[in-house]
C-alpha cells in the first residue's frame, strides 16, 4: 500500500492510548478513520480531543469479545464509508498472576478480548476487503510479550504469543488477495494498558477504588509504562511501518537482546536432539 488517502480504517480500542495515536496519525494522513472501543466516555473525549486539531473520525462503541458487536461496527463502517480497507486488531487488556491463583473467568475475558477480539476483526472484515478488490491491510496489535515472557503475566503472554503466530499464519494466507499483514509487537508505551485489569470478571463486584487495590498489574507496571515511549511517536513509526509492509513491527532497540537469548536457547535445546541422533531419519 503507498498511500492511505481517502482510505478507510478501522481501528479497535481507538478510544485512548495506541489506538487514539493511530486514529490521530491515519486521520492526519488522509484516511477516514473509524474509532471503535467497549467505553463510550473514553471515544466521546476522543472524538473531541482529534476534532480540536482538525480531524474528523466516526467512532462507533463496541465489545471486540463479542463477534455480534465486532459485526454491528463493521455494518456501521460501510453504512458510512461504503468500504473499509484497513483494519487494526489493538483493543486489549492486561491481566497479572502467578500459576494457580488466576481464575478461570479472568483468562477467558483476556482470552476473549486479546486473542477472539483480533480473531473476531480478521473473520468479520476480510470478506468486506476482499469484496471490492482494491486490497487493503491489517495491523493486528500483539506485544513484545509475544516474543519474549516474563513471570507473573502468564495470561497476557499466552494471548500475544497467539496473536503473533495467528498474524504470521494468516499473512501467508491473504498475501494472494492483495491484503498486508503485520504484527504490532511494541514494548513500554505510555497508555492505560497497567490499569486494564481493573475490569477482570473476578473483580466486577468491587468498587473502582477496591478493583484497583486488589489488581497487582497496576502497581507492578505503572513505573514502566509512564515511562514508556509517546503512542502518537509509536503510532506513526506503525504508519511507516504499513507503508514499508514490514511485517513485525517493533519499537524498543534494547529488546533486540532479549530476542536474542530465546532463539540461543531454542537453539541449544535443539541441538540436544540433533547430537542425540535417536530421531535423525526425521
Ligand atoms: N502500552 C503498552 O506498553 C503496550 C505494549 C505492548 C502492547 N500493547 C497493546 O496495545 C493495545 C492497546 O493498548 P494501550 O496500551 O493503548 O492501552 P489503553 O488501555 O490505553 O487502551 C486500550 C483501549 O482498549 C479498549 N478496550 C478494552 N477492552 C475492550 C473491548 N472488549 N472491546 C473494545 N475495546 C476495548 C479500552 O477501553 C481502551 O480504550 C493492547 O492490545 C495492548 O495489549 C500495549
Amino acid at each position: 500500500m503507498n498511500s492511505i488517502q481517502n482510505k478507510v480504517v478501522f481501528i479497535t480500542g481507538g478510544g485512548h492510548g495506541i489506538g487514539l495515536s493511530l486514529g490521530k496519525v491515519f486521520a492526519g494522513h488522509g484516511a477516514r478513520v473509524v474509532l471503535a472501543d467497549i467505553d463510550a466516555q473514553r471515544l466521546s473525549t476522543a472524538k473531541a480531543l482529534l476534532a480540536e486539531s482538525g480531524l474528523a473520525v466516526e467512532t462507533i462503541v463496541c465489545d471486540v469479545a463479542d463477534a455480534g458487536s465486532v459485526k454491528k461496527a463493521a455494518d456501521f463502517t460501510i453504512e458510512r464509508f461504503g468500504k473499509v480497507h484497513i483494519v487494526i486488531n489493538n483493543a486489549g487488556v492486561s491481566l497479572a498472576g502467578k500459576p494457580g491463583a488466576i481464575p478461570l473467568e479472568d483468562w477467558r475475558w483476556i482470552v476473549d478480548i486479546n486473542l477472539m477480539g483480533v480473531v473476531y476483526g480478521v473473520e468479520v472484515f476480510v470478506p468486506l476487503i476482499m469484496s471490492h478488490g482494491e486490497g487493503g491491510y491489517i495491523i493486528n496489535t500483539a506485544s513484545m510479550a509475544g516474543h519474549i515472557a516474563g513471570p507473573s503475566m502468564s495470561p497476557y503472554h499466552a494471548t500475544k504469543y497467539a496473536v503473533v503466530g495467528y498474524s504470521e499464519s494468516i499473512r501467508q494466507d491473504l498475501q494472494a488477495n492483495n491484503i498486508g499483514v503485520s504484527v504490532l509487537c511494541p514494548a513500554w508505551v505510555r497508555t492505560d494498558i497497567h490499569n486494564a485489569g481493573i475490569n477482570k470478571p473476578s473483580l466486577a463486584q468491587h468498587s473502582k477504588a477496591r478493583r484497583e487495590a486488589f489488581e497487582p498489574g497496576v502497581s507492578g507496571f505503572a513505573e514502566v509504562i509512564e515511562n514508556g515511549i509517546a503512542p502518537d511517536a509509536l503510532a506513526q513509526w506503525v504508519y511507516e511501518c504499513m507503508l514499508a509492509e514490514r511485517f513485525y513491527i517493533f519499537s524498543h532497540p534494547s529488546m533486540t537482546k532479549h530476542i536474542k537469548t530465546r532463539a540461543e536457547l531454542i537453539e541449544t535445546d535443539y541441538a540436544a536432539i540433533v547430537e542425540d541422533g535417536r530421531f535423525s531419519a526425521h
